[in-house]
């Protein structure tokens, strides 16, 4: 098979645009919520929130909210005929009677109007009684407030690796989460059939999930409950796990008004009510060799999980399966635990935890490498792993080459050495403004660490007139993932694309499907919506033999179906090859890895610490891609991702013992930065690493939807070399997470010695 990526592989690593584009730009795509605006008789859902961080609800009285013109009905925890719970560990009531976070949900009001349902919520009356809380990660590791599982991942000898150390370094670090801010706030729409049955619009990235945990809600079964997802205006991780309560609340009003039930949050809701990624707190230890070869690492990872659950162990699982990013650390001990604390449930969001393992090492790193004598760029340079070498977790690090190839390409391209001369020039001639340059690598793991996730299905017909409809267990979140199946299909049909159309994904087209997660989306329904289109093509050939070479597609399935030949077919994958054990946090959880280097120049101003990305130059590992210009995107806007997280986006909780403790201070986009035009870099050249195909994926091609994120990091080492070069030579500077401006102004007057 040809590696091009202009067509010789057909349809398939074409540059196309987004199959819905000209729909996104011209405003006619239809999200859930545009659906609910055209359904006569829709109900809208206001929730009643709760004023406190942590509460127990005395007296909760429906009855007033009755009064308001409009209000239709209350829901409340007595009306659930199923399981009150809306996760998927059962510790997250639906209709709470422990307020567990500020804005916590304890009823929802169903109305004519929003404004009706709104006023209806202010009219219920609750009361309280307030509970001491836990705001901070800090706070809950001096009171000891941990849930769920404590992971150790270990290898070697730690004792052995630090006496091997000529440098042995502690540190600790305390870094944010972020706000997923998706265009498309959480959203449902619920309809009920004349048999009692639900149909779920769902702005949902599991709606397999979203189905069976509504039918726990409503004690219905899974065939009673179907899930249709037309697509997200983003997900981003933040619609993996989240979206049920919204969609069970939907549908319990469906079920008992009869009438159709919308629920949309506000982005002050969305903001206050849904989880976001884990922010965590990191001590470690580390020990390196006189070359700077890392040769012990021991460190505790605590992750923030917020009030519940939801999927914080799987998170932590991947961020101690990432601490070592691209790097060989002999001797290693990591620990794992999950924080609770009074704040709405942290979740996935893109790197699922891997962003934060890889934060604490090249933190490390980054802190360390002058007091070695050395820049951070030629000490990550010495630790990449060679091939021959697994991770701590014991899986081989295969490819590894790949990093010191895009490395070097980088190197090259990206005229870095050049420009390092010039900065340190320029820098000298400077006092008040200072450049730095920074490369950073990324590995990251592509599939479920949960083995049993890694399948997907697919249904594929071929009509009697040769078009074709696909149907897939993924969803759509702009991500491209719709754009991929159809350039698949049409390769494996050989047809022209325009022959291809693809269908929403729907519970009831496709079952039992996994969340579309773990930038695992086309590998595993790439290679389900292939497998059906093989199957049709094998039941195809007595029917080509028979009318020859030059039948055309049309002629063939005319043919087929009056000979009786099924013409359409249902796909199924699963990778093979995987093994997690997740007690021992050993085995070979991934079926591959993604690699990708990043080299960033920022210029830092002494005087504010405001700062700009200058240049950005990234190659990056997508396999044979399937679509390079969905790939690049992915590329650009996961990094842009990753630099707002690093540098920006700064979530504040009120700490203070007042009435506003564990009220989220930044609520919208006002008070919480997101990167924006302004903060694009000027220049940003964006390469897909040659001689890339990946044996065993569909048409060679690899995942992208995640690792891009963290090739941010070179960005925040940019920073710190940036703040560095105002200090002697030699400073070791610590760098806050986000760098905003403030803190790389702080970081500055420490490095000049204030
Ligand atoms: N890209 C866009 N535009 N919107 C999104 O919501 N989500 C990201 C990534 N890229 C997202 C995105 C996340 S968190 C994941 S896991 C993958 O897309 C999921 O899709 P895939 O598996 O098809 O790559
Ligand atoms: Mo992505 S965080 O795996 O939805």
């Amino acid at each position: 098979m040809s590696t091009g990526r202009t067509g010789t592989r057909g349809v398939v690593g074409e540059a196309r645009a987004h199959e819905a584009a000209a729909l996104h730009v011209t405003g006619r795509a239809l999200y859930t919520d545009d659906v609910a605006l055209h359904t006569p008789y829709v109900l809208h859902a206001h929730p009643v929130v709760a004023p406190h961080a942590h509460a127990l609800v005395t007296r909760l009285d429906p009855q007033p909210a009755y009064d308001v013109p409009g209000v239709v009905r209350v829901l409340t925890g007595e009306d659930v005929p199923g399981v009150n719970d809306a996760g998927n560990k059962h510790d997250e009531p639906l209709f709470p009677t422990e307020v567990m976070f500020h804005g916590h949900a304890v009823a929802w009001v169903l109305g004519e109007t929003l404004e009706a349902a709104r006023i209806g919520a202010l009219a219920v009356e609750v009361d309280y009684e307030p509970l001491p809380s836990v705001i901070t990660v800090v706070e809950a590791i001096e009171q000891e407030s941990f849930q769920g599982a404590r992971p150790r991942m270990e290898r070697g000898d730690l004792a052995a690796g630090f006496a091997a150390s000529t440098h042995v370094f502690e540190g600790e670090i305390d870094f944010a989460g972020q706000e997923h801010f998706y265009l498309e706030t959480h959203a449902a729409l619920a309809t009920i059939d004349d048999d009692g049955q639900v149909f779920l619009q769902s702005s949902t990235q599991h709606p397999t999930e979203t189905q069976e945990i509504v039918a726990h809600v409503l004690g219905l079964a899974s065939h009673q409950v179907t899930v249709q997802c037309l697509r997200m205006g983003g997900g981003f991780g933040g619609k993996e796990m989240q979206p049920h309560g919204y969609a069970a609340v939907a549908a319990l009003g469906a079920r008992l008004t009869g009438r159709p039930v919308r629920v949309r949050l506000t982005r002050q809701q969305d903001m206050t009510m849904s989880g976001k990624r884990h922010g965590f707190h990191a001590s470690w230890k580390v020990g390196l060799d006189t070359d700077g070869r890392l040769q012990a690492l021991d460190a505790t990872l605590t992750s923030d999980g917020g009030w519940s659950l939801d999927l914080s162990e799987p998170v932590l699982s991947r961020a101690l399966c990432h601490i070592d990013n691209a790097y060989w650390i002999p001797n290693i001990r990591v620990d794992g635990r999950v924080a609770r604390t009074h704040k709405t449930s942290q979740t996935a969001f893109r790197g699922f935890g891997g962003p934060q393992g890889m934060l604490v090492i090249e933190d490390i790193l980054g802190r360390v490498a002058p007091a070695l004598g050395l820049t951070g760029h030629e000490l990550r340079r010495r630790n990449f792993y060679v091939e021959g070498q697994a991770t701590p977790y014991g899986q081989p690090v295969r490819h590894a080459e790949r990093v010191l190839r895009a490395w070097d390409q980088v190197l090259t391209t990206a005229d870095v050495e050049a420009r390092r001369a010039e900065i340190e020039q320029a820098n000298a001639a400077s006092p008040h403004e200072k450049r730095g340059l920074a490369l950073t690598p990324v590995k990251f793991g592509i599939s479920f660490n949960f083995t049993s996730f890694n399948q997907a299905g697919a249904l594929v017909h071929v009509y009697k007139d040769g078009s074709v409809l696909i149907n897939h267990g993924g969803t759509e979140m702009g991500q491209g993932l719709h754009t991929k199946m159809l350039q698949v299909a049409a390769t494996a049909l050989g047809l022209p694309i325009d022959r291809v159309r693809l269908a929403p994904t729907r519970t009831d087209k496709v079952p039992n499907t996994s969340a579309t997660a773990a930038s695992s989306g086309a590998d595993l329904n790439g290679a389900a919506v292939k497998d059906a289109c093989d199957q049709i093509l094998a039941r195809l050939v007595p029917v080509r033999d028979k009318l020859g070479p030059t039948a055309s597609w049309e002629d063939v399935v005319r043919t087929a179906y009056f000979d009786r030949i099924q013409l359409w077919a249902a796909g199924f994958y699963r990778t093979e090859g995987l093994s997690w054990d997740a007690t021992t946090m050993r085995g070979e959880p991934f079926k591959y890895f993604a690699y990708g280097v990043a080299a960033a120049e920022v210029v830092v101003d002494g005087f504010t610490g405001g700062y700009r990305v200058q240049r950005v130059d990234i190659v990056h590992d997508v396999g044979d891609s399937l679509s390079p210009l969905v790939d690049i995107g992915q590329i650009e806007g996961g990094f842009v991702q990753g630099v707002g997280w690093l540098t920006l986006e700064d979530l504040r909780w009120d700490t203070s013992d007042g009435d506003h403790r564990g009220r989220l201070a930044t609520q919208a986009a006002s008070t919480y930065k997101l990167p924006s035009l302004s903060e694009m870099p000027p220049v940003m050249n964006v390469a897909l690493l040659d001689r890339a195909t990946e044996d065993g994926v569909v048409y060679g091609s690899k995942a992208v939807g995640e690792p891009p994120l963290m090739l941010a990091f070179a960005v925040r080492e940019a920073l710190r070399e940036a703040v560095a070069a105002f200090g002697q030579p030699g400073t070791v500077v610590d760098l806050a997470s986000p760098a905003t401006p403030e803190a790389v102004w702080w970081a500055v007057e420490r490095a000049r010695g204030r």
